[in-house]
């Protein structure tokens, strides 16, 4: 009776870890990756629904703040995605973003929380499977990590 009870148990949490499904919050820049995103719906390549876009000018706008919110507020990951380096249609805004991105990693550190909850990517217009390559990895990487620690009351 007991080992039943146990099993059950053991198979319950199992189960409950089997079908997290993360939240991922992506930030892409409207000239490049959210293009790029847009080519990835349309050619069709599969993609986990885990994963809500945000549009942004350019990656250079994001306040480090923003990712921060998002991980307070629900999501188990955000990824920044942009132009690649020398595109950026406002010359240097993601080299700033690539700049803050390790200070943010480091940060994230301190405070005990995976830095591997944020990536950031470089993917243009014509790369839509890099886009998709990218969300997949996250998605896989954040489901082995679980829910973040973040989240507003363990919500
Ligand atoms: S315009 Fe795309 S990252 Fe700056």
């Amino acid at each position: 009776m007991k080992s039943s009870t146990k099993m059950k148990s053991t198979t319950k949490s199992k189960t409950s870890k089997e079908q997290f499904e993360p939240r991922i919050l992506a930030l892409c820049c409207n000239w490049c990756s959210y293009a790029g995103a847009d080519l990835a719906g349309t050619s069709r390549l599969q993609m986990p629904p885990n994963v809500r876009i945000i549009r942004v000018n350019c990656t250079g706008r994001i306040d480090p703040t923003f990712i921060l919110d998002a991980l307070y507020q629900g999501a188990d990951g955000v990824l920044i995605s942009g132009c690649h380096p020398g595109d950026c249609h406002y010359t240097t805004g993601n080299l700033k973003m690539r700049a803050r991105f390790a200070l943010l990693q480091n940060l994230l550190e301190e405070a005990g929380v995976d830095p591997r909850r944020i990536h950031l990517q470089w993917a243009s217009a014509a790369e839509g499977d890099v886009f998709a390559d990218g969300i997949r990895g996250m998605v896989e990487r954040i489901k082995k990590l679980g829910p973040s620690p973040m989240r507003r009351g363990g919500k």
